[in-house]
């Protein structure tokens, strides 16, 4: 049997490989603690569960959903997006419910990429980006995020000849993997240089929620022009601890969702219905569970920076997102400075180089363990470090 290329191309999805490696230790008896894949720890809030639980027992779920979602859930998520952001859309035009937002942005490409065009795309990112573009057969131009530009892509450095064969530009902030925030005027660079050379914006933003110290991220489609070129994508998983339920939302310019809607029509049947009825309860009931998060995820922001600094790596503590992303002592690629804290401390980190080769230099570190988990996991790293420190 014979696989095609673009599955002989693939590189091995990342977390798989550290699921691996986990389960290794594992069955040796050894004891991992991981702050590797970014998946809350905390449960979906009960009303969300209760209102799921409901629906399931109507009969008018069980059967298939409609691609496009039901109109009250889009109506629930154009509110949402109004209240939020002060961004009001079309439930029925410019709304698309999605299997989870990695659905979307993966099956995205497949609706502006023909084989030979470009996509722009950050590096370090979330993998889905590079691997759906080469799916549809077209090539990534990687934009280098690094700590000088404050992890934004220099979109004017992006060579006009290479821009000119652009179809869509990924962004994505609050970041994976780096933690960086992006302002309007960033956002407003972006529609600017969407509109000179007619690109497809694709905006990730799953973690707007989560965010400290009374940061609000903005949306991209705040910054006026950008429903004319861009779609957001966005989704319940990190907001409302709904990462198992798999529901996300694509919103902002009718041609681009219209164009992700028929593809995805070919493909699936939408998202279960009463995974989308609890997905409007989240959207619409109270929103406290937001704040109580952040400040759970704050105050392990802050006991892990601490106890990074002191084993000796560079850290700056991120305003948003889920990820601390740490430079690594010199000597080590970010691959091998992963192995030797999985060996030596039990403890799971992501190298930085599973989200581009500017990752080189970093590890990331999830704030999604429990807390009981990541005293733990800082003990051994500190034990570790003072183990490496009285043998030099
Ligand atoms: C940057 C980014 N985009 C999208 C996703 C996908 O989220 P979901 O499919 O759960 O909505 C993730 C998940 O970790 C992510 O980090």
């Amino acid at each position: 049997m014979k696989v095609s290329k673009r599955i002989e191309e693939l590189p091995p999805y990342l977390f798989v490989r550290i699921s691996q490696k986990i389960a290794e230790r594992k069955s040796r008896g050894e004891k991992v603690i991981s702050f590797g894949i970014g998946d809350p720890d905390i449960p979906t809030p009960d009303g969300i569960i209760q209102r799921l639980c409901r629906e399931a027992k109507v009969p008018a779920n069980h059967r298939y959903p409609e691609t496009y979602g039901l109109p009250e859930f889009r109506r629930a998520i154009a509110q949402w997006y109004e209240r939020r952001f002060g961004v009001v859309l079309d439930p029925d035009k410019e709304v698309l419910p999605l299997i989870g937002s990695k659905e979307g942005i993966g099956h995205i490409a497949f609706c502006f990429i023909d084989p030979g065009d470009i996509a722009l795309i950050p590096d370090p990112a979330y993998p889905v980006y590079s691997v759906s573009t080469m799916f549809a057969g077209g090539e990534a131009y990687f934009m280098p995020l690094t700590e000088d530009n404050g992890f934004l892509p220099d979109l004017e450095r992006v060579p006009p000849e290479v821009a000119r064969r652009a179809k869509v530009l990924w962004l994505n902030y609050p970041n994976n993997p780096t933690g960086a925030v992006a302002g309007i005027d960033f956002f407003k660079k972006a529609v600017a240089f969407a509109k000179k050379y007619d690109l497809v914006v694709c905006h990730d933003a799953p973690y707007t929620e989560v965010a400290f110290e009374g940061y609000r991220p903005p949306s991209f489609l705040e910054v006026p022009g950008a429903k004319d070129v861009g779609v957001e994508f966005h989704s319940l998983s990190k907001s409302y601890n709904m990462t198992g339920w798999r529901v996300g939302m694509a919103v902002g310019n009718a041609q681009i969702r219209d164009a992700l809607m028929r593809f995805k029509s070919n493909l699936d049947s939408g998202i279960p219905q009463a995974i989308q009825y609890a997905a409007i309860e989240a959207l619409r009931g109270d929103q406290s569970c937001i704040e109580e998060h952040n400040a759970i995820y704050q105050r392990r922001r802050d006991r892990i920076v601490k106890v990074l600094r002191e084993v000796g790596l560079r850290v700056t503590p991120p305003k948003a997102s889920l990820y601390i992303w740490a430079g690594i002592p010199d000597g080590y690629t970010s691959a091998e400075y992963a192995t030797k804290l999985l060996d030596g401390a039990g403890v799971v980190v992501t190298p930085g180089t599973g989200y581009g080769k500017y990752g080189e230099g970093y590890i990331r570190l999830s704030l999604t363990a429990a807390d009981s988990e990541i005293d733990e996991g800082l003990e051994c790293l500190l034990a570790w470090s003072r183990s490496q420190a009285s043998r030099k």
